[in-house]
């Protein structure tokens, strides 16, 4: 989409564009000194580490982030996980009982569970046998109310990564939103989508550090978008969607980069070994390639399978409901003490 045909504004929410955000004290004095006397947020005023609330702009986790994603801080919102950044993304977009997203299945099943949670329609129009987009089924599923289109790249639960050319193609011939999560990036060699956004105005990236970051627990998800969208997601999130340890914990950690790469690279030489293994397994009939930190195969009876790699104590995830995964498992790359139970648990089962 050429900047000159988008316009933002016709797909916000009406009533979005109208709100006033709430003023948080926090929000009222940024640019605090460190000896002001803070008596407006009712807090607890005994110091303990939490008793104040969190900046909720993180100022300086996003600075830091900003550095390391070479994304300009107006452009990054942050959320309590990518799961709550693709709800505002759905709450500020989508009307409900009018509008519509189109979602490509076999892929991350929190896309459709919001549109229901949001009261919005899902389309899904399926990937094609090798997982790639149908690019003229999704712009011809198209309508005046579809607002967002959610491509997961690399995929969950098929793990390739989409071609370039295609989501040039959608990015450039719808005129709503297209999201692309890629909370599995981070295993992949290919550059983010957030070096795009200068050529797309509709395109939001997510992404998160639940993954590859190994912070799951902490729950911070990203978002990378033109300003204008990130001003809108920021005028309807909670205040302090952020908590303060999480702000603390994931600063250290984006900070310490280097081991973040050492425990990625670890996980991408123990993805190959078991791809490899998996490939000698007499019951596993196709392993599909992967550019994350899991690896999908068919095999010849899901459920057994997954009935006795639980009765070993390994608990993978049986994706056989999901379309085009018919007897199909994913496997997370563990660590190399996990991983080799599992291949020894694979070798043996009969
Ligand atoms: C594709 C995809 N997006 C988003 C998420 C959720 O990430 P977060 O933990 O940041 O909410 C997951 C989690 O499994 C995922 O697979």
């Amino acid at each position: 989409m050429k900047i000159e045909d988008f316009n933002i504004k016709s797909l916000i929410r009406p009533n979005v564009e109208r709100m006033k955000p709430y003023s948080s004290a926090r929000d009222e004095f940024k640019d605090f000194k460190e000896d002001m006397v803070f008596l407006d947020a009712n807090e607890n005023p005994f110091e303990n580490g939490v008793n104040r609330y969190p900046d909720p702009r993180q100022a300086t986790l996003k600075s830091h982030l900003s550095t390391l994603k070479r994304v300009p801080v107006d452009q990054i919102l942050f959320g309590n996980g990518s799961d709550e950044v693709l709800d505002l993304i759905f709450r500020a977009f989508c009307e409900p009982r009018q509008d519509n997203v189109i979602t490509l299945p076999p892929t991350y099943g929190m896309y459709g569970v919001l549109a229901d949670t949001n009261d919005v329609g899902n389309k899904e129009v399926l990937l094609n046998t090798d997982f790639e987009p149908d690019i003229d089924a999704i712009l011809n599923a198209v309508d005046a109310n579809t607002k967002l289109i959610f491509l997961c790249s690399p995929n969950n639960p098929t793990g390739n990564r989409f071609e370039d050319k295609a989501i040039e193609k959608l990015l450039s011939n719808f005129k709503g939103l297209v999201v692309i999560d890629e909370a599995y990036a981070d295993f992949s060699s290919a550059e983010s989508w957030s070096t795009r956004l200068h050529d797309y105005p509709n395109l939001i990236v997510t992404q998160t550090l639940s993954k590859a970051y190994g912070m799951a627990g902490i729950r911070l998800g990203i978002c990378f978008a033109s300003e204008e969208i990130i001003e809108v997601l920021h005028k309807i999130k909670p205040p302090y969607n952020v908590n303060e340890l999480t702000q603390k914990k994931a600063l250290q950690r984006i900070m310490d980069e280097n081991v973040v790469q050492k425990e990625i690279n670890t996980i991408l030489e123990e993805r190959e070994k078991l791809l490899k293994t998996l490939k000698n397994v007499p019951f596993v009939a196709k392993i599909y390639p992967s550019e994350a930190n899991f690896i999908l195969a068919k095999v010849d009876d899901a459920n057994k399978r997954y009935d006795q790699l639980l009765t070993e104590g390994i608990v993978v995830r049986n994706r056989s409901k999901q379309p085009l995964c018919e007897n199909s498992l994913r496997f997370t790359v563990g660590t190399t003490v996990e991983n080799s139970k599992l291949i020894e648990v694979l070798n043996k089962l009969n």
